[in-house]
């Protein structure tokens, strides 16, 4: 495998072809923060949570750290005033749309966000679909999946499937960044299920 060099927050550092910027930085210790990452699943860039900025010649701009490939002389800057931006933009909105979920609060406190501007319907979903590629890829079962499109968009247990094909080792629960329940899976009929001391 061959090697490439980049630069990181000023500090060079070496990185195997065709791995992201994200494991090249968690190499080193350098912190990226993340929410839809899980080294077991191929990342999709949902959360955009581990925006950076990357440049190359004159030209910069932002891309997602956990699904940008590692290049020779690129140079990126983890907590440049635009990525704190954005960073802090994305915030706001989980915030609105998962209010009281730990991990996002803990996330904004470290960006100075203590309240939010947006007004939406909280969801607690931040449909980052772990729990969905966690169960396809991982388990090679299709209990979770998602449906609708756009703001419809949400993440649902396919109960017949589920009754068939979950093998019930409720890792989706322990994944999810929100701690959320799929809207209908109580519907799952999956009763040796418990989640937040709940009993479904
Ligand atoms: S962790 Fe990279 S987009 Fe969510």
């Amino acid at each position: 495998m061959s090697e490439v060099t980049l630069t990181i927050n000023n500090q060079k550092v070496k990185a195997e072809a065709g791995t992201t910027i994200l494991e090249a930085a968690r190499r080193v210790e350098i912190d990226i923060p993340t929410l839809c990452y899980h080294e077991k699943l191929a990342p999709r860039g949902a959360c955009r949570l581990c925006t950076v900025e990357i440049s190359k010649g004159q030209r910069s701009r932002l891309v997602t750290a956990c699904v940008y490939p590692v290049e020779d002389g690129l140079k990126v800057e983890t907590e440049s005033k635009r990525v704190i931006k954005i960073r802090k933009m994305l915030l706001e909105l989980m915030l609105a749309s998962c209010p009281g979920v730990k991990s996002i609060q803990d996330y904004a406190t470290r960006y100075g966000i203590t309240k939010t501007r947006f007004d939406v319907e909280p969801s607690f979903c931040i449909l980052c679909g772990l729990c969905v590629h966690y169960c396809s890829e991982v388990k090679g079962k299709n209990a979770i999946g998602f449906v609708g499109r756009g703001i419809e968009r949400r993440v649902v247990f396919f109960p017949d499937i589920a009754a068939e094909e979950c093998p019930k080792c409720g890792e989706c629960f322990s994944l999810c960044p929100t701690g959320v329940l799929p809207s209908n899976y109580a519907l799952a009929r999956l009763p040796q299920f418990t989640y937040n001391n709940i009993r479904l």
